[in-house]
């Protein structure tokens, strides 16, 4: 069966020019065909012959990054089978949300990166749950933990933030299967109540209530997480990490997308009137995720309970490894995914499997 991954993995890089010309000003119509692939393997039974089997699975704690996997639309068993070993489901906002108009995603294949500003768009959480209560009842075989990324609908704000989360919850915490929820404090493609885009000074000032009422409605057993900005200043993560102390937080995700653009990376930013948009990713994040994750470890000599979970432009093994050194026990993946393929998470595993033994 090794010989169908591998056909595969070849097939793969083949297509993968073809398909990256062809949706280059929709690169989002890549990541629907991709869907359809997937249901298309799941129902007919060939997703774990043609990724990686779930017996290949090490002590790697592997997920799709925040953004992947927006709806709850793809198959758990295939989130498996393609490598992962949890699936995060957003982000998910209490209401539906129409997002930025399209396209709202730049690729940039040469330096393995990308540029998103898609606005938090979903189909809403009680339609997600739903989907997921749905995909539970179905399943043949033992699934995958879920994470819901959740923040509250674009353009909310004061006590609609607390109620949107409040309702978010409530809806998903008793999907079988859910045991983390992972606050969104950082996306860099939401308008403020000024107006301007960015709402992420706003999320910094509420996260103190934000945090008590996800604390209140979460089940005891399920763990909150924060997932922060790359963009975040010492001072920044001073304050995040004073306030979370002080609630039951079990870590942190660093980090989102950036809207520091590295020209070495992001030759050309997209625009909107006039203006740079967009949070980079890939290649162009991989060194301001690595900074602030690297603060938020050392701030963990206030808990050394506190996770951290890498994500930001992993895409090779050297870059799991100082990730994993910098104080990281687990990652996440977007971009490299797209630009490499199930084969980088079979190659994560493998290392981690030689390393177990
Ligand atoms: C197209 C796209 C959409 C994304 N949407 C979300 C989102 O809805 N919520 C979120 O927390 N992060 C979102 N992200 C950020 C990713 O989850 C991830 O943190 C970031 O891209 C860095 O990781 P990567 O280099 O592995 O992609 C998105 C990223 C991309 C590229």
């Amino acid at each position: 069966m090794d010989i169908l991954r591998e056909l595969f993995d070849e097939y793969y890089h083949l297509i993968r020019p073809s398909v990256f010309k062809k949706t280059a000003l929709h690169p989002q119509k890549a990541h629907d065909d991709f869907l359809l692939f997937c249901k298309f393997i799941h129902q007919t039974r060939l997703s774990s012959h043609l990724l990686n089997h779930s017996n290949n699975c090490s002590s790697l704690g592997i997920s799709n990054a925040a953004g992947f996997n927006k709806n709850g639309e793809f198959p758990l068993e295939v989130m498996k089978d393609l490598g992962f070993t949890r699936a995060v489901v957003g982000t998910v906002t209490y209401d539906p949300w129409i997002g930025n108009p399209q396209p709202n995603i730049r690729r940039y294949p040469l330096t393995e990166s990308m540029v998103n500003w898609m606005g938090l768009p979903g189909i809403g959480a009680k339609k997600i749950a739903e989907k997921l209560i749905a995909q539970q009842r179905c399943l043949r075989c033992s699934s995958v933990p879920i994470t819901i990324n959740l923040m509250s609908t674009p353009q909310k704000q004061g006590e609609e933030v607390l109620h949107d989360l409040k309702g978010t919850i409530s809806a998903r915490r008793h999907i079988p299967g859910v045991d983390r929820f992972e606050l969104n404090i950082s996306c860099p493609n939401t308008h403020a109540v000024s107006g301007k885009v960015d709402a992420r000074k706003e999320n910094l000032k509420q996260l103190g209530e934000m945090l008590s009422v996800v604390e209140e409605q979460v089940f005891e057993e399920q763990k909150i997480l924060l997932k922060v900005s790359p963009d975040s200043t010492e001072k920044d993560v001073l304050d995040i990490t004073t306030i979370a102390h002080q609630y039951k937080i079990a870590g942190f995700v660093t980090t989102n997308t950036t809207t520091h653009h590295r020209r070495e990376f992001i030759p050309i930013s997209p625009q909107n009137n006039g203006q740079q948009v967009g949070g980079a990713s890939g290649n162009a994040v991989y060194q301001d995720s690595l900074r602030v994750q690297r603060l938020f470890a050392q701030q963990k000599k206030r808990n050394k309970e506190w996770i951290i979970i890498a994500s930001g432009g992993i895409n090779s093994l050297e870059k799991l490894k100082e990730r994993f050194s910098e104080g990281a026990s687990e990652l996440q993946l977007f971009t490299p995914f797209i630009f490499s393929g199930p084969q980088l998470l079979r190659r994560f595993h493998r290392y981690f499997m030689s390393r177990d033994q």
